[in-house]
């Protein structure tokens, strides 16, 4: 395996957590390289569900060094709470190191992020209010608190007093909002230091070492790369870069030590949040996928658009990120529909296009050119590639075909047994 990279490919939720959990068992160190706790990933391990927001997947794997690195923005509170939920069901969590550089989620974050959306009204972006964006704008802004600087008394409560002054003051002038006390937020972060200082470590580091070690390192994308900051149906994103480029920053990894990057693609599209969506189904097969593929918001509970496969956005997912593979999740969702489509490409003003457009007011106007496919049967007990019904193989070979790369890996039910791998990573 050596470098690996997996990214979501569609608008996230494609089941990244499922596949990186199936890697991780021949991965020796898994990393989370951007995003915060707005990710949801559901792994199902024997009968047991977990969802994890913050800490990698391979957590579940007791021998992996498992890493929240630089890029990520981190909750202390909800990263407690989850290392608390983990220890409880007996998953260790001492193999688990946060980067020293991630960025510090405050409260202030998440208000601002809720009442900036309630300000926007109808034009909301549809966020997950955990104070993702607030959180980055802070970084580029140069005023963000570090972990480190959290580890340190007197550094922590010069930073806060100066950003909480400033907080304070923009919530009162834009929202009404009294704001916070001082020494009740500086209390309650130090004590959150204390408890998560024995994580802290350079982990840009500890992930160089491996990769010249010849350790298999896995580096797990949140989100996906329609939600990316620049590659992303913008405004309708995340404030950070779920592409694999992002690794080399949220990592601190060269591009060079990659070695290769894996895309994972639903068999059909879902997105939460708002924001032009060509293929969106608003009949009762959208209703059957929504409801036989449990398509509802991990972290916010709300429900998912549904629609068709849509090729022009994974052909661009493979583009950016260079994949090497994709990993077609949820194959199993589409079964007992009589006819099911893929998107080859989109109308737009007359024209045929075939790349995926930058603006989403054309976005808005693409209307998609599909290629109907008979459908299958239940295919969550089958264990080996050729043995798929043929209607499902023509279906996943010509994905394969418009999106340019080859289908490593299928998924056909949620449990790590329902897994066929095509060819080794
Ligand atoms: P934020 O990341 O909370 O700022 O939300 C920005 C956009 O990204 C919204 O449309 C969210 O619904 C979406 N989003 C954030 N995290 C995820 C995820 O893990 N899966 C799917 N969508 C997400």
């Amino acid at each position: 395996m050596s470098s690996m990279v997996i990214v979501g490919a569609q608008w996230g939720d494609e089941g990244k957590g499922k596949i990186t959990d199936f890697l991780a068992e021949k991965a020796d160190v898994v990393v989370r390289y951007q995003g915060g706790n707005n990710a949801g990933h559901t792994v199902e391990v024997g009968n047991e569900q977990y969802k994890l927001q913050l800490i990698p997947s391979g957590i579940l794997h007791s021998d992996k060094l498992c890493i929240i690195g630089n890029g990520v923005v981190l909750d202390p509170e909800a990263f407690l709470n989850e290392v608390r939920n983990l220890e409880n069901r007996g998953v260790a969590t001492a193999n688990l190191k946060i980067s020293d550089r991630a960025h510090v989620i405050f409260p202030y974050h998440k208000k601002i992020d809720e009442l900036s959306e309630l300000k926007r009204g109808s034009n909301d972006l549809g966020t997950t209010k955990k104070g993702i964006g607030p959180a980055y704008m802070d970084k580029t802004e140069r005023v963000g608190i570090r972990v480190c600087d959290l580890l340190k008394k007197d550094v922590f409560a010069a930073k806060l007093k100066e950003n909480l002054e400033a907080k304070n003051s923009y919530l009162k002038k834009m929202f009404e909002f009294e704001g916070y006390s001082y020494e009740e937020m500086l209390e309650k972060y130090l004590a959150y230091a204390e408890q998560i200082r024995p994580y802290v470590d350079d982990t840009s580091v500890l992930v160089y070492n491996a990769i010249k070690a010849d350790k298999n390192v896995l580096f797990e994308g949140a989100q996906g790369t329609l939600l990316d900051l620049d590659f992303g149906t913008y405004p309708y994103v995340t404030s950070s870069h779920p592409v694999a480029g992002g690794v080399c920053i949220g990592a601190g990894v060269g591009p060079a030590l990659i070695g290769k990057a894996v895309g994972v693609v639903k068999a059909y599209t879902t997105r939460v949040g708002k924001g032009p969506f060509p293929t969106e189904l608003f009949d009762e097969t959208g209703e059957y996928i929504r409801k036989k593929g449990f398509e509802f918001g991990t972290v916010t509970g709300r429900p998912r658009r549904c629609g068709w496969f849509d090729a022009v956005i994974v052909r661009y997912a493979v583009r950016i990120s260079g994949l090497t593979g994709i990993a077609v999740t949820k194959l199993d969702t589409l079964a007992d529909i009589p006819r099911v489509k893929i998107c080859v490409g989109y109308k737009l003003n007359g024209e045929i296009i075939k790349d995926f457009p930058a603006s989403i007011e054309d976005l808005a106007f693409c209307e998609p050119i599909y290629e109907e496919f008979e459908g299958w049967e239940d295919v969550s007990h089958i264990k080996e590639y050729n043995k798929l019904p043929t209607n499902m193989l023509r279906y996943l070979e010509r994905i394969e075909e418009l999106c340019g790369t080859k289908i490593s890996l299928v998924s056909v039910g949620p449990k790590r047994d329902e897994t066929i791998v095509i060819e080794e990573f």
